[in-house]
């Protein structure tokens, strides 16, 4: 019997319940599946998010991995007792949410589609855009989201340029790592996402100084991480018209607080944390495969690197 603790918030639980509970059938493992318990150091796997009730891992003595639900593993990490070995949610389904939000903020941007929305009646300014082709949109971060939307983009036309700690190999993609290239990524693109973990190292990523470095008018797109940005100077950008536009999915505090100037500037499109939220339905196989992994004593997909932080 492999003892398992479900560690997330309660509304979820139900459908995972059901979802899980016939998947490790199928799957032919012997499981017990529990919400809570009374003896942790039974616990062989913790399916985790940070919203879970367990906040202390101290007396999880035996678990094998605790298995995330999110893509994002910066509030696990930061938890210092959560020291089991981590694995993040690397799955089909999220890529593909985060590409249809990613592509189509990017169309949005490229068309121009926000001047004719609340428009008055006989407004007739014509304002074609270029082709795709003749715009280009960066990346910071082309990992196992970042090069799916990357992708997606490029086949749609656009140029694509990708910044990330390691140079990568890609005919669609021009990749671009250190200072340097950083530098490069921001002066050439018209459009900017996002797409890096919030760690020590990316935290402000963007800030007076490599605002400072963009083209003029660029527009950014932000489901990373709200911690990649210096809020006050992408307002500064904003206010100056460096930055033309900005779409912000992730923030330091969540839900937004009523007073936080974002949500009244012209230029700046909030969605909820919406971007790509876990698909029960693709995640369960990928938490199910470790699981078997951790059985049959072979490694785990997807583990956190803790000294680079993600
Ligand atoms: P990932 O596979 O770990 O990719 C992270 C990328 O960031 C990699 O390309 C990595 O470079 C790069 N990177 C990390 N630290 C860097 C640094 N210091 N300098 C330069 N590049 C750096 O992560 P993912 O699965 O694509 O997810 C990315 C993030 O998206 C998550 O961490 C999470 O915060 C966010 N997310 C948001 C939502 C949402 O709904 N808004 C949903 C899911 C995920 P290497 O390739 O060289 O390692
Ligand atoms: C969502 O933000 C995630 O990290 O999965």
């Amino acid at each position: 019997m492999i003892n398992i603790l479900f560690n997330a918030r309660d509304a979820i639980w139900p459908e995972y319940k059901t979802h899980l509970t016939q998947e490790f059938s199928a799957a032919g493992l012997d499981v017990n599946l529990m919400q809570e318990t009374k003896q942790p150091e039974e616990v062989d796997y913790i399916i985790y998010t940070p919203t879970g009730p367990v906040q202390d891992f101290r007396s999880f003595k035996n678990v094998k991995l605790i298995q995330s639900i999110w893509a994002g593993v910066d509030v696990a990490i930061k938890n210092p007792t959560l020291t089991q070995p981590l694995a993040r949610m690397v799955d089909d389904g999220m890529s593909e949410g985060m590409s249809d939000y990613v592509l189509g903020h990017v169309l949005r941007y490229h068309l121009g589609i926000d001047q004719y929305i609340n428009v008055e009646a006989g407004s007739w300014k014509q304002n074609t855009p270029c082709l795709a082709r003749k715009r280009t949109v960066g990346f910071l971060g082309i990992g196992a989201l970042g090069m799916y939307c990357a992708k997606a983009v490029a086949r749609q036309g656009f140029e694509v340029l990708g910044w990330s700690r390691t140079l990568k190999e890609d005919d669609m993609i021009q990749s671009f790592c250190g200072s340097d290239g950083l530098q490069i990524v921001l002066e050439r693109s018209d459009i900017l996402v996002l797409l890096m973990p919030g760690t020590s190292e990316t935290e402000n990523i963007i800030n007076a100084k490599t605002i400072a470095q963009m083209k003029h008018g660029i527009a950014i797109i932000n489901p990373g991480r709200g911690s990649l940005i210096d809020d006050a100077d992408l307002i500064d950008g904003l206010n100056s018209g460096q930055i033309s536009g900005a779409t912000l999915d992730v923030f330091r505090v969540e839900p937004l607080p009523h007073d936080n100037p974002y949500w009244n500037h012209p230029n700046v499109l909030i969605t909820p944390h919406i971007a790509s939220e876990t698909r029960m339905e693709t995640a369960v196989p990928v938490i199910i495969d470790n699981i078997k992994r951790g059985e049959n004593n072979q490694p785990f997909l997807h583990l956190v690197n803790r000294s680079v932080g993600y």
